[in-house]
């Protein structure tokens, strides 16, 4: 009987000190942008994940880009009572009056991925976020260190008009190419994030540029609209990566496959991963009140053909892809 019972208070105390007891059992809201890229996609799924071995109960709205979609979920999820709500941002304006009733439920707001504008940053606990007028630069200053003093006509397939990244990844390129007079960005139009709008973009561009034999090089805000541009230049008889050059963002694995048929050059690596800082800072908010920085930054780094492609492909599989 008694060692019964010794057994019995020795497994509890194993549950106990496991991470399965080790939860928060908040519920949080997950306002998504929508599923238009393959990072995208790639985010939605570590974030279930994160919030699966934490014992968080993720409740999950897709917005499909839309963002009135975004601020009836964030009603909804006020009107619920969620202990928090993580919001990756379509745009970057409009925000203030909802997350303005999220902060009088007191409701602490995380955005993700993207950030907002706004004259008070109270109305979120924070953002993790990359540097990405950061990224615009290191994808521009990689392809100012490839062209040399040749002449180069870039092309530009911008993201979702109004979203952040695509405000800041064009910034940080035209900063990387300003005062090379023989780089000029000679077309820049939306492409929406999308593989099938960055490939009808690029064939309007490649129509209007001598049917591409004038373009140098395309930079592609991320690397869904690069592959739908790939697969333009390849259309239109031209060799991407040589005849054209690609560079692109996010780091997804069909860039890297791209990479390795030397059909792309580079790309700046985005983590999916932001839920894992996002839950790190609601947890400790909620347990003592920490408050988080204002900017959980992420890393930005640089991938070309000479980093072992198929190998980073292959190490990229179960980060979410
Ligand atoms: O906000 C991050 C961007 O959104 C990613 O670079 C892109 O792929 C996605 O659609």
């Amino acid at each position: 009987m008694r060692i019964r019972s010794t057994l019995a208070g020795l497994a509890l105390a194993t549950l106990l000190a496991s991470p399965v007891l080790a939860q928060s059992g908040m519920t949080v809201g997950f306002s998504q942008v929508g599923s238009e890229s393959g990072w995208r996609a790639a985010e939605t799924s570590v974030t279930r994940e994160e919030a699966k071995k934490r014992g968080i109960d993720l409740k999950f709205a897709d917005a499909q880009q839309k963002q009135e979609n975004q601020i009836k979920a964030i009603r909804s999820f006020v009107a619920q009572g969620v202990d928090a709500i993580l919001l990756a941002p379509v745009v970057a304006t409009g925000w203030d009056q909802v997350l303005e009733e999220a902060k009088d439920a007191d409701i602490p707001v995380v955005l993700l991925d993207r950030n907002i504008e706004t004259k008070d940053d109270s109305l979120y606990l924070t953002a993790v976020t990359s540097d990405q007028v950061h990224e615009g630069k290191v994808a521009g200053d990689y392809l100012v260190g490839q062209v040399g003093s040749k002449p180069c006509k870039v092309v530009e397939l911008q993201g979702t008009t109004g979203s952040s990244p695509a405000i800041a990844r064009k910034k940080g390129f035209e900063e990387a190419i300003a005062g090379k007079s023989n780089i000029t960005l000679a077309r820049s139009q939306t492409g929406d994030f999308t593989r099938t709008k960055g490939k009808e973009v690029m064939e309007s561009f490649i129509k209007a540029e001598n049917g591409g034999k004038d373009i140098c090089a395309v930079y592609a805000h991320n690397d869904d609209m690069a592959v739908g541009a790939i697969q333009a230049i390849k259309e239109a008889g031209l060799k991407p990566g040589t005849d054209i050059m690609v560079v692109s963002i996010d780091a997804v694995p069909d860039i890297f496959q791209a990479m390795a048929n030397g059909e792309a050059n580079a790309t700046v690596e985005l983590t999916p991963n932001m839920a894992g800082p996002a839950f790190d800072a609601l947890e400790a908010y909620k347990k003592d009140g920490k408050e988080p920085p204002k900017w959980i930054q992420t890393e930005s780094k640089l991938y070309t053909q000479a980093d072992d492609p198929k190998g980073v492909m292959e190490a990229k599989k179960g980060m979410g892809y």
